[in-house]
Formats: C-alpha cells, structure tokens, sequence
C-alpha cells in the first residue's frame, strides 16, 4: 500500500464498535458454513438439553427448511432473548473454560443463525406452565410471544443465507448438501446412542422421506453404541465389529474397529470422538489407517467407531468455531495409543499384516531374494472345485475328470503370460512363461476383467441383466436406501433391477448376469457406497463407472477359491487379450514376473 506524503490532510480512519448484527454476521461465517452446520449446532443445542428423543425435518437439502424438535429440558420464556444473544449460554459460567462437558459452550450458534436466515424458537421450560415462541429475521428480533407445545424445544430456520446472498452461490446441491446433513446426524447419533433420532427430508410439506432413524438405544454403552451402528451402517457391518478397548497416560480409549473385508471405498464411516464429541482430526485418522495400512490397500477406508476420552486439559476442543478439530497436548502419546490398540485388536483376531513380503512385492514390483521366494513357492497342487467362477470358466473347455493330466502345454511367446502351472495360497497363480514365471492375484485380475466385461456390454446394449428366480430383499440404511432408489434407473440399465420394498428394504429382481449369483446384500452395499463416493460434479458418467467397478467385485473369483488349471490358464488368456489387465480395478497390479535371468541371479548361478 502507498504511504500518504506526510503533511497532506488524509481522512483518519475512525475506529468504531461494530453493531450487534453485523458482529453477528460475521461470526456467522465462521459458525454456519453450510445447512449442515446448522443441523450441527441444533441437534447439539437439543442434545445438550438432555433430549431423549431429537427429530430432524430438512427440505430442499437444508437451505428451505432445517426444524430440530426436541424434548429436552427447554427454555423459560424469559430467557429466549437471552438464548438468541451473542455469547450468551446456560452452558458455562466463564469460571473454567478447560472443564467443557456440554457439546455447547460459545453461546454463539442460536445468533449466528439469526443474523443470516429466519430463525423461530418455540419451548416449553420443564416444569413451565405455557410455552412461549421468539423470531429472528436476519438478525432483528422480534418479541417473546405465547406459544403452543407440550414439551422441549422447536427450532424452525428457513431461508438460510437469504441475508448473505454470496454464501448462499457456495452452497452445493441439493442432493450434496443432504448428503452432508445425513453425515453429521450420523456421526451425532453415535455420539449420543441413548437418544432416538429421525432425520426426514420433507420435500416442503409432509411426512417426509426418513433419510436416518435410530430407536433410543438401551443397555450398557458398549451395547447401546453397537445396536447405533447397525442401525447407521447396516447390521452385517456391525457384526463384523472387533471391540477395542485400551488405557495409556490417564487416556481411553474404547468402541469398534471393522474387520478388514469389510472396509469402504471412502472415509464416511471413520467415526472418531474425542471425550464425545465428534471430530475430524487428521492425527487421529492418520493413525486409525497407519493401523490397518498393511492390511488394506491404499484407496480403502476401515469402518471404525472409536471413543477416545481424556483429561479436558489434555486437549483443547476451541480450535475452530464449529470445534471439529481439536489439538492435542500430546499428539504421539495419542498416535501411540490408537495405533497400539489397533493393530493388537485386529492381531488378536487373527488379522495379521502380510509384513515384509507384500510390502517388498507392492513397493519394488519383484525383486524378492531367495530366502522369500521359497516362503512363497509352497506350492498347492491344485484339487477340484465346487462352481466355476463366472465369466472365463467357459473358454478353458471343460475341466478333466480327475484323471491323469494330459501333456504339460509348452509355454511360447504368444502367451506373454505364460501357462498356468499351480496356484499358490489359493489365492496366486503361478505360470511359466518363455523366458521366466509369473504370478497373477486371480482375484485382482478377474475382477478387472469383469470390470471391463461390464463396461463393454454398457457401451453396446447394456449390461445383460439375469432374474433372480427368487427376489431378495435387503435391508438398507436409510441414506443407502435412498441413494439406491434414487438412481434405479440408471442401475437397471446397469443390470440391477431395484425396487422400493417398505421402510428400510429394497427388492431386488435382477442381477447383472456376469456377476453370477453373488451376495445381494453385500452387492448393494457397495453399490451405495460407490454412488456416495463421487461428488455431484464427477457426474452420471464417474458414478457408472464407480458403481461398475463395484459390481465386478461381486463377480469376481474370491481370494482363496482354488481353481482348476483348465480355470487358471483360461483367466490367462483372457487377460491378455483384455485392455487394461495389467492393474486391477483400484490401480494395484495384477501380476509381477521373474525373468530366468533373474531367477538365476537369486540363486547364485551367475
Ligand atoms: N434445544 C434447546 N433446548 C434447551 N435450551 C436451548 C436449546 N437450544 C438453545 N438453548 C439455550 O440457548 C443457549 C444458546 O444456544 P447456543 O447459541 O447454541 O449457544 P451454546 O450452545 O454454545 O450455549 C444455550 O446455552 C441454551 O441455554
Ligand atoms: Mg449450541
């Protein structure tokens, strides 16, 4: 900036205390960043007030209508102006701000919404004769008025951002803003398993479509949580649930940790408390994927409910306004903690890291020594086989009928891949090629084929579609639900015929046909989970090919189902005359080779 020349009269800059409601426009910005952050602050608000019960209506993704009716312990109709003034709260009596037990404590939520949308409280004080109502539009209040209600407290905002129409262009869809309000809710309702909670999209008026519902939850809190996250993330989910529980420097931590196959395509079901409050703090997340790192690959995420509790001085929740980061005093002793209990949970249930193996396989591509190839080269002789896998059984022409083997095939350069000679830990397949082996993951390969195989039939008629003789019904949880209804056009057409099957359950009638006949119930999970993954602007085309991908999972050879030769050599062929076999669906390879030159040299010959 230019300095004024000295000795010329400028205009002096008059220093001036800000009013009431711009302070509290300001201060908006900081508290109510989108519709989810006002769920946030609200159902907070009713948690706080020791609601047993919290129903949430939203329309329009939150920006028409967000009303939060609890049946906590209220506000005295005297004390309304006072709930919708700046840094004003029943929650803290400024004598120790380090000993924070309440969700609130800023006194800053119930204004901050005033001043940027039409804000109505509406409570009945327990033990309160009349309930009484108060408005606020766009920061002006208007007066304390009687009001109808039984009990507790409705907190009715509309129009959000209508007073500052710039945050109103930052605000995503429809749908992405929903999906937003769902997240929170959820992790809020973990946080709080003793409380019901309905989340209902009204669309504007109505009953409304349940986007989340959970009963109250009963027993103790590591029964009650555990009923909260079936309710949240599906039952199947929730049975695979590994309890954690651990103590270290006066720090606890305890909840749920997801056994590895079970692990998601994305972060949304990582649930992290720190002395129960929900979080999203990088360090803490960090060290719940450091824990699993060598038991998930990269891209996927562990379902996880973890509670950590400590001293209050320990960790400061005032770091950010809307207090979803949190800082530490001790980060390592944290990291240690969560990592420590971790990897002994899943130790203990026999989930044990594949250790250096793997690691040298994935880091280096192949260059193990000599010492590990004998680990690996167990050989199995491959036995029979329950059902060919769908999708290359075909091509091998037929298995022989136990008897003795015919000619070894001779491996020649028009098989770059080589030919099948064994499959190791029912999971690799070892093939002699020309000029060396080969090991191909047949799981990670097939799923890629089929991968491929779906996208083609898309591109030229659509994905051929098989009935099931008998319908399934799944059970769904609510977003899941209404993500899976949402798009069932689009997945008929991609083989998955689904219908509405009454609350909390879809029908399904058709599977793509490639896929075979695999679990429904686990199929539509991750076909939920892959419409969740990619954001509104990813686009219809993204979702398909996330979807697909997904699918072909599903349709894949499992890891450890023994194959034939016949099987083996087929899935060879077929990969080398597929596109884009050389990594499978999430970008890992398919297979890794060893020249002769190579094998030689680990042994010493040269
Ligand atoms: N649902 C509710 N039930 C009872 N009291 C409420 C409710 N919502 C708000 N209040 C009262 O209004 C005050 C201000 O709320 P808020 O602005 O969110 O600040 P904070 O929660 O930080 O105290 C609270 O301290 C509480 O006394
Ligand atoms: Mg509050």
């Amino acid at each position: 900036m230019n300095a004024p020349a000295p000795n010329l009269p400028v205009a002096l800059p008059r220093i001036r205390q800000l009013d009431e409601a711009t302070a509290n426009r300001i201060a908006a910005g900081e508290v109510v960043e989108r519709p989810a952050s006002v769920v946030k602050e609200l159902v907070e608000n009713a948690l706080d007030a020791g609601a047993g019960r919290v129903e949430i209506a939203i329309a329009e993704g939150g920006k028409a209508l967000i009303r939060v009716t609890d049946d906590g312990h209220g506000i005295p109709a005297a004390e309304l102006p006072l709930a919708i003034a700046r840094h004003a709260t029943s929650k803290l009596d400024g004598t120790d701000l380090m000993a924070i037990r309440s969700f609130g404590f800023r006194g800053e939520a119930l204004p901050s919404i005033g001043a940027v949308a039409r804000l109505s409280l509406t409570s009945r004080a327990a033990g309160a004769r009349e309930a009484a109502g108060l408005s606020v539009t766009g920061g002006r209040a208007g007066p304390v008025v009687p009001a109808a209600l039984a009990r507790g407290s409705v907190v009715e905002v509309r129009d959000l951002f209508f007073a500052v129409p710039a945050r109103l262009k930052f605000l995503r869809s429809e749908r992405a803003e929903t999906q937003a309000i769902v997240e929170t809710v959820r992790r809020l309702a973990l946080a709080a398993p003793a409380a019901g909670f309905v989340l209902r999209d009204t669309g504007g008026d109505g009953e409304g479509r349940v986007l989340l519902a959970a009963e109250p939850g009963r027993g103790d809190l590591f029964d009650a949580r555990l009923a909260r996250l079936a309710a949240l993330t599906g039952p199947e989910t929730a049975r695979a649930m590994l309890p954690v529980a651990a103590e270290r420097d006066g720090m606890r931590l305890a909840g749920h940790a997801g056994r590895p196959p079970f692990a998601r395509g994305n972060a949304a079901q990582m649930f992290l408390f720190v002395n129960g409050r929900p979080v999203q703090d990088r360090l803490l997340a960090g060290a719940v994927r450091a824990a699993y790192a060598d038991l998930l690959p990269r891209d996927r995420f562990p379902v996880v409910a973890l509670f950590l509790d400590l001293a209050p001085e320990a960790v400061d929740v005032n770091v950010h306004p809307a207090k979803a980061e949190v800082r530490f005093r001790d980060p390592t002793a944290v990291r240690g903690l969560v990592v420590t209990a971790l990897m002994q949970t899943l130790a203990g249930a026999g989930h044990r890291p594949g250790g250096s193996v793997a690691a040298a396989f994935r880091e280096t591509g192949m260059r193990p020594d000599a010492a590990t190839l004998g680990q690996w080269f167990r050989v199995q002789a491959p036995a029979g086989f329950a059902e060919a896998p769908p999708g290359f059984a075909a091509a091998g022409g037929g298995a022989p009928a136990g008897g003795a083997p015919g000619p070894l095939p001779v491996p020649g350069p028009d098989r770059p891949l080589g030919v099948a000679r064994a499959q190791l830990h029912d999971t690799y397949i070892l093939a002699e090629t020309a000029d060396g082996i080969v090991l191909v993951d047949a799981h990670a390969a097939h799923e890629r084929l089929v991968w491929e195989r779906l996208k083609a039939q898309r591109a030229a008629n659509g994905v051929a579609a098989q009935a099931l003789l008998v319908p399934e019904i799944v059970a769904l949880p609510a977003d899941a639900l209404s993500r899976v209804l949402d798009f069932a056009a689009e997945l008929r057409a991609l083989g998955l015929a689904v219908e509405p099957f009454g609350p909390g359950a879809v029908c399904v009638r058709a599977v793509p046909a490639l896929l075979g006949a695999p679990h429904a119930a686990a199929l539509l999970r991750d076909v939920a989970d892959g419409l969740a993954e990619t954001g509104d602007a990813d686009g219809l085309r993204a979702r398909i090919d996330a979807v697909l991908s997904r699918m072909a999972c599903h349709g894949a050879v499992r890891a450890g189902r023994r194959l034939t030769l016949e099987e083996m050599d087929a899935l060879l062929r077929a990969m080398e005359a597929s596109p884009f076999t050389a990594t499978c669906n999430h970008g890992r390879p398919t297979s890794v080779s060893l020249s002769r030159a190579e094998l030689a040299s680990l042994f010493g010959r040269r």
